[in-house]
């Protein structure tokens, strides 16, 4: 997408980030995470569009429970109208170069390997490695239409070397 622009997710963001996905109270707990620098949290935009955002634990955070690792990317979506554009990679790059300028040499990120496969193969791609020799189960909350519930879902954690 030629006219991509990644920046800092701001309060006046909070209307189209809810219409991407209606969780409020997620999306300003992540901009208040930003705020204090425990992590960073971004958007895509395209004209006036926002396409997508997607956020990286630094620290570990200070209103949430502790990460399993640190640093983190954390929590990338893409409208279903934008999606296989490249905002997704991205949003990925852009978060890799953020952990790299903070002087971290590594960074993880934790994903679903059964529903999302393909997601799981891109960063294989990208020259991460998983931590675990198989998926695990893991019970998370996620957000769905205002609402929090309990899933119970697969996971695989990965970990890339920034100075490789
Ligand atoms: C996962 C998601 C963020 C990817 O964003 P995207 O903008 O659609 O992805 P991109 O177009 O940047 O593609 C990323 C990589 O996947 C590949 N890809 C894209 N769509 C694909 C598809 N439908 N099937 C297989 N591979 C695909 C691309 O070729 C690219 O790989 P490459 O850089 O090696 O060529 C987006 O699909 C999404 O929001 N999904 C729903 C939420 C979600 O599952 N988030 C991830 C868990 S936090």
């Amino acid at each position: 997408m030629q006219d991509l622009n990644i920046r800092n997710a701001t309060d006046s963001d909070l209307p189209r980030l809810c219409a991407l996905r209606d969780a409020r109270a997620q999306h300003e707990a992540k901009l208040l995470e930003a705020t204090v620098g425990t992590s960073r949290f971004l958007v895509a935009v395209s004209g006036l569009e926002l396409v997508g955002f997607a956020s990286v634990h630094i620290r570990q955070p200070l209103t949430a429970a502790p990460k399993s690792h640190v640093p983190k990317l954390s929590d990338c979506l893409v409208g279903p109208a934008y999606r296989s554009l490249g905002i997704g990679r991205a949003l990925v790059a852009a978060r890799e170069c953020i952990v790299r300028d903070a002087g971290c040499e590594q960074l993880y990120v934790s994903l679903d390997p059964v529903e999302n496969a393909w997601w799981l193969q891109f960063f294989l791609r990208r020259g991460y490695r998983t931590l675990q020799d198989a998926p695990f189960r893991k019970k998370e909350f996620r957000h769905l239409s205002g609402r929090i519930e309990t899933v119970e879902v697969w996971r695989q954690d990965l970990v890339i070397n920034l100075r490789a």
